[in-house]
């Protein structure tokens, strides 16, 4: 009998494989279909046809909800698998190895009547059934044996719901979208100017109040997720082995709030009224502490974001107001950014007080952020020395600047409505994400150590549609991925463009209005919102 597995030892490297391949398509290569790309692939000759072998066992009791999510899958796909906890000699076999050395990584094989997906965790185990997943063809898989862990353990992405409200079932696709690209970390930017967008119970006008309005509408009814519905999803995502990170902003982007509770408002400027926290309160402290132990039983996460970006176009507005002016000569402040820097540092304690790690914006790393059981967002691509500092310092980082992982820029020089500025974020610059940026940065890749992933951000004033939201996403969600996942060693921009084509024809099933990478014309960028103010007639953002 032919058999399709290899050992490991006998793995040839994907270089070795790709040296040999030329310029044929990836099915002709040998090569998988898979975004992102693993580490080590074999692809043999002869397929497993799972429409045959269609037993799914498990003899690990934490893989039954892995085993559950691949029937469910494979149903998708018209094939009625079954599921059951003893070892089978024909069909999917899944099962914990402790020898797979990375936490996320697994191992693949197919033979014509039997595959296995091993992996150190339930996890790994997950992300073999995604590779298997996106290999599936006609009900069959190509024999052989994959190798794969990440380069990254933070896999993310951001999503702005201040601006424009998504909603649950939205949501719930961008995670299994996540999911199947391998990201693990959702961080939900869930209150800013425009919007409070989670129930808190001990102040309820949080949400029926400061959720009232959008970016372009203010007159929008109030749109928030209940209490129950962000458990719901925060179950749906972990189930997907998707971690959701919570961020409640503050000092600064406290609008939404301040319109619902303007007692604890420190003011802002012409341009952003009401922009700020009271920081010289104490009130303020106990009512943005009971806020967070709300939101921190809410999340499993260990981290909990506080924002802290931004502050300085509010602040202003604490020079003049005399509690604050009385609060600063009381702790012998002389300047605003000293009472910022209070703030955070104090609020970064309650969040370790309430269990959880602060993350924040890299603006806190002014405010004396302390360095242990602290996240830093770098995301100011203009200031580099900020991220030289971050990592210089041993603070644990993520980096997401705006350029080329800002989302809400635009991704084609033809394109008009989303950020321009420095440039914009084209596909291919995502995907070369982080190397080739490292020279400008005046960096090299072992400067990195302290970095736990990268991540990639869409704020959302300019998409108020699905569409829109889509537009935006996809497929520079597809480049994060490899780039946060695969090798340097193992990206070839090239093929990931041509393995692309597999991503379009998933979303064009799905309904996903996507950027056509191969044709612009194909789908038409669809128009941002047109911006009203209260009382105001709507105006054209470009005007
Ligand atoms: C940010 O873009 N204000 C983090």
């Amino acid at each position: 009998m032919k058999h399709c597995f290899v050992r490991l030892a006998a793995l040839l490297s994907l270089s070795a494989i790709l040296g040999s391949c030329g310029t044929g398509s990836e099915a002709e290569c040998g090569q998988l279909r898979v975004i992102p790309y693993p580490a080590h692939v074999e692809v043999r000759g002869g397929t497993c046809d799972l429409t045959k072998f269609r037993t799914i066992g498990c003899l690990a009791g934490e893989l039954a909800g892995e085993a559950r999510f691949l029937a469910a899958r494979l149903a998708e796909a018209g094939i009625d698998a079954t599921v059951g906890s003893e070892a089978v000699a024909r069909g999917i076999m899944l099962s914990l190895d402790a020898s797979i050395d990375s936490p996320e990584g697994y191992r693949l094989r197919v033979a014509p009547k039997r595959i296995e997906i091993c992996g150190a965790t339930p996890a790994g185990v997950f992300y073999g059934i995604q590779t298997l997943l996106q290999e599936l063809e006609n009900g069959a898989v190509r024999c052989g044996t994959v190798e794969d862990a990440p380069r990254y353990a933070w896999r993310g992405f951001m999503l702005d719901e201040a601006r424009h409200f998504s909603g649950e079932k939205r949501v719930k696709e961008l995670l299994d979208r996540m999911a199947a690209y391998k990201l693990n970390r959702f961080h939900w930017h869930l209150t800013d100017a425009q919007g409070w967008r989670i129930e808190i119970l001990k102040y309820p006008d949080l949400a029926l109040v400061g959720g009232e309005g959008t970016h372009s509408d203010p007159d929008t009814p109030a749109q928030y997720y209940t209490q129950a519905q962000i458990r719901d999803i925060v179950a749906y995502a972990a189930e997907r082995h998707i971690e959701v990170i919570p961020e409640i902003d503050m000092p600064g982007h406290a609008s939404a709030s301040n319109k619902a509770y303007p007692q604890y408002s420190g003011g802002g400027t012409a341009q952003f009224p009401e922009f700020t926290f009271h920081v010289g309160k104490e009130a303020t402290y106990a009512y943005l502490t009971d806020i967070l132990r709300e939101v921190a039983a809410l999340f499993p996460s260990k981290w909990l974001h506080i924002g802290g970006d931004e502050v300085s176009y509010g602040s202003d507005a604490w020079k003049t107001d005399p509690q604050m002016k009385a609060f600063m000569r009381s702790k012998g402040m002389t300047t605003v950014e000293e009472a910022e820097g209070y703030f955070i540092r104090r609020m970064s304690d309650t969040v370790r007080m309430l269990g959880k790690i602060p993350a924040a914006w890299d603006d806190v790393l002014a405010c004396g952020m302390q360095v242990e059981n602290s996240l830093i967002y770098w995301w100011r691509h203009d200031r580099p020395e900020t991220l030289r500092k971050a990592l210089a310092g041993g603070y644990r980082t993520v980096l997401c600047p705006r350029k080329p992982l800002y989302f809400d820029f635009v991704q084609h020089e033809d394109h008009k409505w989303g950020r321009i500025w420095d440039g914009f974020c084209p596909l291919e610059d995502v995907y070369a994400f982080p190397d080739a940026w490292l020279e400008g940065w005046g960096l090299t890749s072992d400067d990195l150590a302290p970095v736990a992933g990268i991540h990639a951000n869409l704020w959302s004033e300019l998409t108020h549609t699905p569409e829109r939201v889509d537009f935006m996403i996809w497929p520079r969600l597809c480049a994060l991925a490899e780039a946060a996942w695969s090798q340097p060693e193992t990206k070839d921009y090239d093929r990931f463009l041509d393995r692309l084509n597999d991503a379009y024809a998933r979303f064009d099933r799905d309904g996903v209005y996507y950027f056509d990478a191969r044709d612009a014309a194909h789908h038409a960028e669809p128009a941002g919102p047109m911006i009203r103010k209260k009382g105001e007639p709507e105006m054209d953002f470009r005007d």
